[in-house]
């Protein structure tokens, strides 16, 4: 797919911005707080609804304004899709696809797809399971709107359920209406359990050899899905009733600390090299090889999935990179539109060979700086 057009009006420092792009390559060059990521962090919530930096909208507005708006048209392999989100500081966003509303959130995953990619996403390995589980659903999400739903309801049903929990501590007759959640709860949460188990058994195939061309057959990474809720076969039924098995399991326990101890909400995405998880025992440069295999893996399994590749934004990584790792991202492009940010593009004098458009950001503002193309 191809981003073609980027009107932003009130987003962050942005006033009015309006982009055309017609090459694979794009990229944004200029000083430190200018605007560089907001752009991309723009393109991002143009695709999954939510910034990758907040998950408050509040903060994507500009100061001192009630509305955003992002709007994007973007070329498929099945026509052309007009995206617009408008964010407000008082209300709901609201999401325009084709000119016509979206009753629901859920209607925007599909049209427009990407992979980020910025220092930020050592995280993935760094932090604690909760940065894994949203790269699982953000990825998820986006090549399966069904899939977002169930989240959503998941999250919503997991709320009620320990609301719930600590109202029978006050008052025990109420037990007798947890049956009805935790049958919702196994429900939608067999069905993220399933998709998830999907993901990492298809990413890992595809991480696998990636990883083992980045460090030239020297790391054998692998990915492993560590649930909360045991499970053999990724039967639907069998996960569902091995979720209910266990919230019965630990009913009492659940009840005393007014929480829901076990479910998909606790789950997480292991990372080994040789046999070991990298995140406790990788050294700094095996935790980076792992996050750029994962990112490359994210294009891959997106292509597979939905027939294209995503839009692959780099937000300052590319200066980070060895120059045999900047050259595996570029064969990308030609297959992936690719929007890079960076501060001087002379860094990376092999980008000159490729057909791009410069934009240079300042203060808000994009100049077009050239456009090569031989
Ligand atoms: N809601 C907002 N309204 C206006 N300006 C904002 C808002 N949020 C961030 N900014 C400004 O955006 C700039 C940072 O943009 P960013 O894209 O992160 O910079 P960089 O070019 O370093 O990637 C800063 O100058 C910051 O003050
Ligand atoms: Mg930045």
């Amino acid at each position: 797919m191809r981003l073609r057009e980027l009107v932003l009006k009130n987003y962050r420092n942005y006033n009015e911005l309006e982009l055309s792009f017609h090459s694979d390559l794009i990229l944004f060059a200029g000083l430190n707080a200018q605007g560089k990521t907001n752009i991309l962090e723009s393109i991002f919530t143009s695709c999954t609804g939510r910034s990758h930096r907040t998950p408050r909208d509040r903060e994507l507005i500009q100061w001192g304004k009630e509305e955003a708006l992002i709007r994007t048209r973007v070329e498929k392999q099945a026509g052309i899709s007009e995206i617009a989100v408008l964010l407000a500081a008082r209300d709901k966003k609201k999401v325009m696809i084709n000119q016509s509303p979206a009753s629901r959130l859920g209607e925007l995953m599909g049209h427009l797809n990407s992979v980020m990619f910025s220092p930020d996403d050592l995280k993935l390995i760094r932090e604690g399971p909760a940065e894994r589980r949203r790269f699982m659903d953000m990825e998820l999400s986006q090549i399966r709107p069904q899939y977002f739903y169930y989240l959503q309801q998941y999250n919503r049903v997991l709320n009620h359920r320990n609301n719930l929990l600590k109202s029978i501590q006050v008052k025990p007759s109420l037990a007798a209406t947890l049956p009805a959640w935790d049958v919702q709860l196994a429900q939608t949460g067999s069905y993220i359990i399933q998709q998830r188990k999907l993901f990492q058994d298809s990413l890992r195939i595809i991480a696998q050899e990636i990883h083992h061309r980045i460090t030239n057959g020297t790391e054998k990474l692998d990915l492993e899905y560590k649930s909360s809720i045991p499970f053999q076969t990724n039967q639907l039924e069998e996960i569902q009733q091995q979720f209910l098995q266990v919230l019965e399991e630990r009913q009492k326990e659940d009840i005393e600390r007014g929480i829901t101890g076990k479910g998909c909400h606790r789950d997480d995405i292991v990372f080994h090299i040789n046999g070991a998880d990298v995140r406790v025992f990788g050294s700094q440069g095996q935790k980076r090889t792992t996050v750029l295999s994962i990112k490359f893996s994210e294009l891959e399994y997106m292509r597979q999935e939905t027939g294209e590749y995503p839009l692959l934004l780099l937000d300052d990584v590319m200066s980070e990179l060895d120059y045999s790792r900047q050259q595996m991202l570029l064969e990308y492009i030609g297959k992936v539109q690719t929007f890079i940010t960076l501060t001087d593009p002379d860094l990376i004098p092999d980008l000159k060979h490729k057909k791009m458009q410069i934009f240079k950001i300042h203060s808000g503002t994009a100049l077009p700086l050239e456009s090569l193309s031989f």
